[in-house]
């Protein structure tokens, strides 16, 4: 016998915006995944081999014999200043062309996403986002009680024909990710950039562009942030783009040093970086001191971008593993990606078929996956699924696949989607 729950005094007080609040399917998931003997290509994780530990070692020690008391002292909320001046002198080389004092060192771009939410969010306010896009911005989003708009996507990113109808709904901002899409792994195209910068100028719609993928090109051309792009339409003197500000652009330290440091940036205005800096005095006053001295010290001289261009061959070994791999397992009727940087590559099974029934046999063969439909704002999406590449060497992603594409032949061959269901 079940003896009854006591009452918390909690749960009747929790704020209506809780309402919606779930967790994230990826963290349930990746619960699941840590049992070793699983492979996983569920989370958006860095390969731990390429994390500079004798680096941060190194520089740990510096840190500690030369600024041991600042460091491990509170600090101003807008960030460590030779930090704020290294990111703007590293995105002026991107072309993101900013001082210091339009920097904001977040703890995590998941912050940026959530001091925005704070910032500009009232409830019922429509957020015109990218189908499928970023799951933790939703999250960040609709805890500030937001609703959505959607795009849809294609192989070359939000399908611009689509936009202006969405614009005309009058959404509070646009959530766009123009490189190496999460969890699609699609760009958007320079043609599609332009016109995204020009019709948000039009309808006066401004945009957040996440980007903590940029630099993590493994084929093709760098195209222009939309940050540059739009300083350029605004056409500013000399060639030089001055920061116009119709853009707020988010980047992250995770991908390109370690995630555990919790490092990304908000690029804004200064009138827009003073009110995100009291939004973010409200939730933890600053950014770890420590890990942003640690961060500078890791990064400067040269290091951080060495650091990236181990990375892009690491990854774009493991990219080329998973895309000869799936052409080798997976069945034709089965669509997918082929990003040109990133983590991540998108699933498409065939129509009627449910990539969360999938996910079950999946596990049961200790393989796994992030079915689609989580990153749907307004629903959908039932037959796509995310494989990220990162995380596992190319041997185990050779297996994985291998294993991937034996339980989707049987899945698509005995009917387990669509029929199965019927069955029950
Ligand atoms: C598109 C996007 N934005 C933001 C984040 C958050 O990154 P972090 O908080 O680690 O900087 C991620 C993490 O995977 C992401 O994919």
């Amino acid at each position: 016998m079940t003896m009854p729950q006591p009452k918390t005094p909690w749960k009747s007080r929790f704020a209506a915006r809780t309402q919606k609040m779930t967790s994230s399917v990826i963290r349930e998931l990746l619960k699941l995944t840590e049992k070793p003997d699983i492979i996983s290509f569920a989370g958006g994780l860095p390969a731990p081999e390429v994390f500079p530990v004798p680096e941060l070692q190194a520089a740990a020690q510096r840190v500690l014999e030369h600024h041991g008391a600042a460091a491990l002292q509170y600090s101003p909320t807008e960030g460590y200043r030779p930090l704020r001046e290294l990111l703007a002198r590293h995105m002026r080389r991107y072309g993101i062309k900013v001082t210091p004092e339009h920097v904001l060192i977040t703890t995590g771009s998941q912050q940026a996403l959530e001091l925005i939410g704070k910032l500009l969010i009232n409830p019922g306010d429509r957020i015109l986002t990218e189908e499928p896009t970023y799951l933790g911005a939703l999250q960040a989003f609709t805890g500030y009680q937001a609703e959505y708009v959607t795009v849809p996507i294609d192989h070359h990113g939000l399908q611009i024909d689509r936009l202006e109808e969405a614009l005309r709904v009058g959404p509070k901002f646009l959530y766009v990710l123009p490189n190496f899409q999460n969890p699609s792994g699609v760009t958007l195209s320079l043609e599609r950039r332009r016109r995204l910068v020009e019709l948000a100028n039009h309808y006066g719609s401004p945009i957040v562009e996440d980007d903590p993928y940029g630099q993590l090109r493994y084929q093709g051309e760098h195209l222009p942030p939309l940050v540059k792009l739009d300083a350029e339409f605004h056409n500013c003197a000399n060639g030089e783009h001055a920061f116009t500000g119709n853009v707020l652009y988010l980047s992250t330290l995770s991908k390109t040093l370690a995630p555990g440091l919790r490092i990304g940036w908000i690029v804004a205005p200064e009138e827009e970086i003073q009110r995100l800096v009291q939004m973010k005095q409200g939730s933890d006053l600053h950014t770890s001191t420590f890990t942003q001295v640690l961060a500078y010290e890791t990064a400067r001289g040269g290091f951080l971008d060495r650091h990236v261009r181990h990375i892009r061959k690491v990854y774009g070994e493991r990219r080329s593993a998973m895309l000869e791999a799936l052409k080798r397992h997976f069945p034709p009727s089965v669509a997918w990606t082929e990003p040109q940087g990133g983590l991540f590559l998108w699933v498409r099974l065939p129509q009627g078929n449910d990539a969360e029934e999938l996910l079950e046999f999946a596990l049961e063969q200790k393989v796994a996956f992030v079915p689609g439909t989580s990153f749907f704002p307004c629903g959908g999406g039932r037959e796509t699924l995310r494989l990220n590449f990162s995380y596992c060497n190319p041997a185990v992603i050779e297996e994985g696949i291998r294993r991937l594409g034996l339980v989707v032949k049987r899945f698509l061959q005995q009917g387990q989607g669509p029929s199965r269901k019927q069955a029950a």
